[in-house]
């Protein structure tokens, strides 16, 4: 993984609420199901669900790492995504968050909560995984999400990558994968030109639908993909 500030891969980590409104997600369809939180990062999802206990584990290349390690990726990230925020009023959207501040609060604040979970179930509900190969049986899962890793970093994953990656999902899922968002980085907004190959090429797999979701932060990231197995 390359690592300068332009062309790396952010380990980062969004709410529990923000999840619930990127993928339009309610607490009542969650029950009773297996989900796997795919690329998750620092993301408090899991935690959030362990701790009332629905059926959840995350998967991420990183989570070979120990907590202290983590911490420190984290932390080196946090530092740079401020810089890179901070002006760019014109690209994102701060009805979520008020501004690059809070937003910087919140993402701490979501960290703190997944590293304190990290470091009690590393390896029993966060599970270290390279898409794309998984390592889980087929059907295993039956609501898979990813977010924030394909499609917006087309430019870094290409093509194959993402083809593969999204079979692989649907090996291990037995009914529906949702991706968010659709669009690429610095895209101004525009969507990844994979997705239409993608749908195009993986049809007899699978039913492709594009969601409008109530939830924008970068300049057309109000969609996601639902993908349901046929
Ligand atoms: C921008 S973060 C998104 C984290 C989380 N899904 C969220 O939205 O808050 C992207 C994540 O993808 C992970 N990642 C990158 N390449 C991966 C791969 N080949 N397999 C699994 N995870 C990967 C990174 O380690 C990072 O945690």
């Amino acid at each position: 993984m390359v690592s300068d500030k332009n062309s790396k891969i952010w380990f980062l980590g969004r709410s529990y609420d923000e999840y619930i409104k990127m993928f339009s997600l309610n607490k009542e369809e969650l029950k009773n199901i297996r989900i796997l939180d795919c690329a998750a990062g620092a993301s408090s999802f899991t935690s959030h669900l362990l701790r009332k206990g629905y059926d959840i584990k995350a998967v991420d290349i990183l989570y070979n790492k120990n907590p202290e390690e983590i911490k420190k990726q984290c932390q080196n990230d946090f530092n740079t995504l401020l810089d890179v925020h901070s002006g760019l009023d014109n690209k994102v959207n701060w009805k979520f968050f008020k501004n690059p501040e809070n937003m910087i609060e919140q993402r701490i604040k979501v960290y703190k909560e997944f590293i304190t979970d990290y470091s009690l179930y590393k390896g029993i509900k966060y599970i270290e995984g390279h898409l794309p190969s998984l390592p889980f049986n087929d059907n295993y899962f039956d609501l898979v999400l990813s977010s924030h890793l394909l499609f917006l970093y087309q430019d870094r994953l290409g093509y194959d990558f993402h083809r593969k990656s999204i079979e692989e999902m649907l090996r291990i899922s037995s009914d529906e994968i949702r991706i968010y968002p659709i669009v690429k980085l610095r895209g101004e907004g525009s969507k990844s030109e994979f997705l239409s190959r993608i749908i195009k090429e993986l049809c007899n797999l699978a039913n492709f639908e594009i969601v409008k979701v109530d939830y924008k932060f970068r300049r057309g990231g109000d969609e996601m993909l639902k993908i349901t197995k046929t």
